[in-house]
């Protein structure tokens, strides 16, 4: 992990332990109750992916696990997903949100502290992966390495799926939204689909297309989505 992932670990470490409103409204904002207005609608997403259940699911940064409990109440998969997040504190508050059910699936994730940019996993283990509002946390080669690294651990076929905040074509938006965005946390880079697509093919996929992501209600901020199939 470089310097500035050590910073991001910090910052948030230290803003979860802050109590004011902006806190607390940041962890409402990762809680499964903020995910309809939060995320794009998931169900299309996973007809999208198609995903089915055989697949084995990882969630790159999945914080406090709202896709993950998504996932649990909604996808029929036979094998528990996987999350991983650099930030101890997110993970502590995605372990209670798991705990004491198996939910319908009859499985709890398996979560783990790990970075996007070294998977603690074997090569060509998964069939989707998913990152959601992490990458604007990473800068250019950290983001060729977490998606070399996706690259890694996908089978052949297997989708990798961002997405995560857009710049606004007015720069004076993109100014205030990167300002918003790291008032705790300072590494923030917010990237069009120009921007973000060559960064994912440079980590291995041939296969890099936009991804439709459908309406989104919270914060009114554009949004990129980015779909990488390996061949
Ligand atoms: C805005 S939160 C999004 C969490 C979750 N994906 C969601 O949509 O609710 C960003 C997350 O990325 C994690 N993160 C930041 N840098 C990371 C890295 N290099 N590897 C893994 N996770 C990282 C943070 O700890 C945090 O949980």
């Amino acid at each position: 992990m470089d310097d500035e992932q050590h910073q991001t670990i910090k910052q948030y470490t230290t803003w979860l332990d802050k109590g004011d409103i902006y806190t607390q409204h940041f962890r409402f904002v990762l809680s499964p109750l903020a995910r309809p207005l939060l995320h794009p609608p998931l169900a299309r997403m996973a007809r999208r992916l198609d995903i089915g259940p055989g697949d084995r699911v990882l969630d790159v940064g999945c914080g406090r696990g709202s896709v993950l409990e998504y996932i649990r109440h909604t996808v029929p998969l036979d094998l528990a997903p996987v999350g991983v997040d650099v930030t101890h504190a997110l993970l502590g508050m995605a372990r209670r949100t798991f705990l004491g059910s198996d939910g319908k699936n009859g499985w709890a994730p398996h979560l783990s502290r790990a970075s996007s940019t070294y998977l603690p996993f074997p090569g060509e283990v998964f069939d989707v992966v998913l990152c959601s509002y992490m990458v604007k946390h990473l800068n250019d080669d950290d983001t060729r390495r977490m998606a070399a690294e996706v690259c890694r651990v996908l089978r052949p076929g297997g989708r990798f799926l961002i997405w995560e905040f857009a710049p606004s074509r007015l720069d004076l938006l993109t100014r205030l939204y990167r300002r918003v965005f790291s008032v705790e946390v300072k590494a923030v880079y917010l990237r069009h689909h120009q921007e973000l697509a060559p960064l994912v093919a440079r980590g291995g996929f041939r296969d890099v297309r936009r991804f439709p992501l459908g309406p989104t209600l919270y914060p009114p901020i554009p949004r990129v989505g980015v779909l990488a199939v390996k061949g």
